[in-house]
């Protein structure tokens, strides 16, 4: 029978709670047994997990500054050392963000010979603050991770043992840096020196901060804590403290946390992946380019009607075409250019394209846009530059033809940047830099956008229309000209 085994880092126990669920919940549609091994204090770092062959793995660590807590990651780097068990990777965070740790810690599981086959980000209480992720997981966040629980069972059952590909998480999986925390002025918070200090009268003497200090870093002074050691602000000993007497007075990090509680109060949600086996990946893959040759086809049906295809209405579709690429057919080409927005579930940024239309009722354009994209989780600082070709085919209404209706199909290829800010100080102050850092993810982009325009004034006319594509559906609208 295989065992459920859960390695967590928690200083302040809620990664360690979040984990414990997931495992209870993955166990019961298992029927698997389940054993826990921490990483968490000094001590517990002198022993390495041991996995056998049929064990299941959960890996679990809180997000700090956007990564694998630094302390944590040569440990981590040397425990991971499987051969080939199944795994899920679990970070938890404060409702800021989870940035890389994600990624990375999938990257150390797969590098270490885990085969992940579920990644979760849950949102848990901010330990910097008593607003921030308060009440998490609520009710909402423990169904999701049942539901996430399920489905991770389900794959483990049906395909134990199959060869997963990588698991795609938002974030680097290489990372070379950690966020930089900022002060409630936006500027660079340093506070990485920062220690907490005991309030002496109120300090029972109990020892507790002492035997939860991850970094072992608490001596005891008859009875009172002394901090000489590294601190990582892990809020372990201040928060075990019975009497409230451990305090962080350093204003920069008090000013993180307002930074902290003023642009992150909105509740995040947790976030799930679950590998899809290569067949079912196929299918997703050939579902794609169904609907790219559906395009195509819808297309060439659109073209079909032949006698319309020029003014010399008595060509057939073929030789339509021939025409409007003749030199004569070329002299009856008009620039034509579109400013547009699109709008999508998955995807939305402006987008110009600049062509030209062959005759009455056609035109084709190359387009060049850029785009939010939250594609396949991508997270939301990440834009991607598109370009591609169009065609567009009208259809008149309305005796001025001041209506058309029409069907927009294009296609193009894209990549996908990042592009986050940077600080740094300089004689002039501190200035924001804005840094393009490829993801180096290329997609591919097929789209139908059926609509209406309408001509207001001379040749300049509005229009609007539906947007399905290969990653997106939503709205465009723009004006053209
Ligand atoms: C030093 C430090 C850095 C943190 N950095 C982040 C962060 O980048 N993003 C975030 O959303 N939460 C961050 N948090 C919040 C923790 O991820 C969160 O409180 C976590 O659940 C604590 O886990 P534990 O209860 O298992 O100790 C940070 C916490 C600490 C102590
Ligand atoms: S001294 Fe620092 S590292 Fe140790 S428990 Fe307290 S906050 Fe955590
Ligand atoms: S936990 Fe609090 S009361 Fe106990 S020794 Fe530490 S500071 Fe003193």
């Amino acid at each position: 029978m295989s065992k459920i085994k859960v390695c967590y880092f928690s200083p302040t126990g809620g990664t360690l709670q979040v984990a414990k669920h997931l495992a209870k919940s993955i166990a019961a549609r298992l029927c698997a047994e389940i054993e826990y091994h921490s990483y968490t204090l000094p001590k517990e770092r002198e022993m390495m997990p041991l996995f056998d062959a049929e064990d299941i793995i959960i890996w679990a660590t809180p997000v700090y500054a956007g990564r694998i807590p630094n302390k944590t990651l040569d440990y981590v780097r040397n425990a991971i050392h499987a051969d080939g068990n199944i795994s899920v990777a679990l970070v938890t965070f404060g409702n800021r963000a989870y940035d890389n740790a994600l990624a990375e810690l999938v990257g150390l599981m797969d590098d270490g010979g885990m085969r992940v086959v579920g990644a979760a980000a849950m949102v848990t209480r901010h330990v910097f603050s008593e607003t921030l992720g308060s009440s998490r997981p609520n009710a909402d966040d423990i169904s999701a991770l049942e539901d996430f629980a399920a489905k991770v069972a389900e794959k483990i059952l049906s395909s134990s043992n199959s060869n997963f590909p990588y698991l795609k998480v938002p974030g680097e999986a290489h990372p070379e840096k950690y966020y930089t925390p900022l002060k409630s002025t936006n500027v660079p918070a340093s506070f990485l020196k920062a220690k907490p200090s005991c309030d002496t009268e109120r300090c029972m003497r109990c020892g507790k901060c002492q035997e939860v200090c991850p970094m072992g870093s608490i001596t005891l002074n008859e009875g009172v804590p002394l901090f000489d050691g590294i601190c990582i602000k892990c809020q372990a000993c201040r928060l075990i403290c019975p009497d409230q007497a451990i305090a962080f007075t350093d204003s920069d990090y008090h000013s993180h946390i307002a930074m902290l509680e003023q642009n992150f109060s909105s509740p995040k949600k947790a976030e799930f992946f679950v590998n899809l086996c290569h067949n079912l990946q196929k299918i997703l893959a050939m579902k794609r380019l169904t609907i790219s040759l559906l395009m195509c086809l819808m297309f060439a049906l659109g073209t079909l009607d032949a006698q319309e295809m020029t003014t010399k209405s008595q060509l057939g579709w073929a030789d339509g075409w021939k025409y409007a690429f003749s030199k004569e057919g070329m002299k009856e080409w008009k620039p034509e250019f579109t400013l547009r927005n699109t709008g999508g579930l998955f995807t939305g940024g402006p987008m110009f394209t600049g062509g030209v239309r062959v005759d009455e009722k056609r035109s084709f354009s190359l387009f060049l846009g850029q785009g939010d994209t939250w594609i396949g989780h991508v997270p939301a600082d990440v834009y991607s530059i598109r370009t591609g070709v169009s065609f567009r085919r009208y259809w008149h209404l309305g005796e001025r033809k001041t209506f058309a209706l029409y069907s927009d199909l294009g296609a193009g290829v894209g990549y996908v940047y990042k592009i986050r800010g940077e600080y740094r100080e300089s004689s002039n102050g501190i200035i924001r830099d804005v840094v393009a850092e490829n993801v180096g993810d290329m997609m591919f982009v097929a789209y139908w956008q059926p609509g209406v325009r309408v001509r207001f004034y001379k040749n300049i006319h509005i229009f609007l229309g539906a947007l399905l594509s290969t990653d997106s559906i939503g709205l465009h609208w723009g004006l053209g000209f």
